[in-house]
């Protein structure tokens, strides 16, 4: 294990003597209950537990019953226009809940809030706060402010924010799985994309107090971290530099941090966690094609506990089309990063996002999607068509002129493609022995373990006594559908 007792600067250092003349005062929140939602990516539900963390600071408890909350934040996502339509009709619910009890503040928090900033309080009149990504720190203030009659926004974007010295507390936890979030915002330009414009610049977090979170969640029982990004791959932190002579003498543990150049890449980060310990698995999202390198690919494949699959969305097969979506990769780039994936790790599980219908896509074009899905055949796949969002350089440069049918059509035929491809791979499981970490329960029966392969398939298996969600067993898969293998657990 790696000692982490390093000397961590963290933003609020300079306030703690603030913080201790707080903490003795009698909490006006004491016992106030807060309800949050969460829609859209990983990194949402992720920043949910950072708020949640924030305000059980000022005496907050959180609750599972919206009806019985003094605070409901909705925690949104703008990816396409759904997302939104989703976010939309459930405030509607929040509103009768809210006609029961006039105290109730209602809050937007996320890519939602971040887009519409103060034009929300008026398209939504029930709504009382409105705070974006980066500004959860602010959030008492601001609840303090609608306390007192008034309604609250901040959607300031910062360069430096990652909130690296809060510690989440975890929501709808297993004490098994955990989100960690090491780095915020996004510098691509993918012109379909609003995650720029509500998330800011993309900045990376403290390598000591991610494998410190990692670390810590290791002690409290957890068996599984996922390392969450917009794009990975270009993680990049560097410990500052320090004039203190003491503080020069790095102990042993500060240099192996540090490694020779002193810069932690994405690769580097991957070990320094893998190392944390054996039974601890690593998993990440989202690899980005331009990014990706064969050092990360070489360093998966050199730890066992960091698992063997990677979700690399390649969104079209067509290079005119990538072009136009501004991802700074073509077609033959993403096959060589494949064929990298193949030759590096051959037994690595493949997933992706696909886009059906962008602007200008013929029929043609669009096959090249069918064709890149039969070249890599997926191990699974999320897809969409595409939704024109304001702002984005597409919507600004390009008609968004796919009809609708069409659009569906094509998802449609990919979505079947995919089908296909997700069963051909669990097939190939069969009869292999998998190591599954125990989640708990399955769904569908509380005599069936469920858990995931390395590969990240769901796998089903009779409960056995002698092991304990949390913990690894061996299952030989035996059956399966397109979505989960089937088996029991051999020694
Ligand atoms: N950072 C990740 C993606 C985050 S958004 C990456 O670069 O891959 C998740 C997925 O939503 C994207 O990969 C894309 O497939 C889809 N998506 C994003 N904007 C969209 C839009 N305007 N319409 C349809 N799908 C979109
Ligand atoms: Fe959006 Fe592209 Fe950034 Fe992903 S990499 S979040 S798709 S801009
Ligand atoms: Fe949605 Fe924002 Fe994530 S737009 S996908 S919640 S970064």
């Amino acid at each position: 294990m790696i000692d982490l007792n390093l000397p961590v600067k963290t933003h609020d250092e300079d306030r703690q003597g603030e913080a201790l003349m707080l903490e003795q005062l009698p909490n006006k929140n004491n016992g106030r209950k807060l309800y949050i939602e969460s829609y859209g990516c990983a990194m949402n539900f992720s920043d949910s537990e950072i708020v949640a963390s924030i305000l059980s600071d000022q005496g907050f408890e959180t609750t599972t019953d919206f009806n019985k909350a003094d605070v409901i934040f909705i925690n949104t996502c703008s990816i396409r226009e759904n997302a939104e339509v989703r976010v939309r009709n459930r405030l509607k619910e929040f509103k009768v809940a809210k006609s029961k009890n006039p105290g109730m503040v209602v809050g937007v928090l996320g890519c939602m809030a971040e887009r519409l900033k103060s034009k929300f309080l008026e398209e939504e009149k029930l709504v009382d706060v409105v705070v974006g990504p980066d500004a959860y720190r602010d959030l008492p203030n601001l609840i303090d402010q609608v306390d007192s009659g008034q309604k609250a926004v901040n959607v300031l974007l910062s360069r430096e924010e990652t909130y690296a010295d809060v510690t989440p507390v975890r929501l709808n936890s297993n004490g098994i799985n955990a989100f960690v979030s090491i780095m915020r915002g996004c510098d691509n330009m993918c012109s379909f994309c609003v995650v720029p414009f509500t998330r800011g610049r993309e900045r990376s977090r403290d390598a000591v107090s991610i494998v410190k979170e990692c670390t810590d969640l290791f002690e409290q029982g957890y068996r599984e971290v996922t390392l969450l990004g917009q794009n990975v791959d270009s993680y990049k932190w560097q410990k500052p530099k320090q004039n203190d002579e003491a503080d020069q003498q790095a102990s042993p543990a500060e240099a192996d941090l540090e490694g020779s150049a002193g810069v932690v890449n994405f690769a580097r980060l991957l070990e320094l966690v893998a190392l944390i310990d054996p039974e601890l698995r690593v998993r990440f999202s989202t690899s980005h094609p331009k990014d990706i390198t064969d050092e990360v690919l070489y360093t998966i494949n050199k730890y066992d506990n960091i698992c063997n699959y990677i979700h690399l969305p390649v969104q079209s097969g067509n290079s005119r089309i990538l072009d136009m979506m501004n991802r700074t990769y073509d077609r033959d780039w993403y096959i060589d990063r494949i064929n990298a994936i193949r030759r590096i790790i051959p037994e690595c599980a493949i997933s992706t996002d696909v886009i059906t219908g962008f602007c200008s896509e013929t029929e043609e074009e669009h096959q090249d999607t069918v064709s890149m899905m039969d070249y890599v055949k997926y191990d699974f796949a999320y897809m969409f068509m595409y939704s024109e969002r304001p702002g984005t350089l597409a919507a600004k440069r390009y008609p968004d002129d796919i009809p609708e049918n069409i659009k569906k059509l094509r998802l449609q035929e990919i979505v079947a493609k995919q089908q296909q491809y997700s069963l051909v791979r669990l097939q190939a499981q069969l009869g292999k022995v998998q190591k599954v970490l125990i989640e708990g329960y399955s769904k569908k029966s509380d005599q069936d373990y469920c858990g995931r392969s390395d590969q990240n398939a769901m796998v089903v298996f009779p409960a056995d006594e002698r092991f304990k969600p949390g913990q690894y067993v061996n299952v030989l898969a035996e059956r399966c559908t397109t979505a989960t293998l089937m088996g029991r657990i051999v020694d």
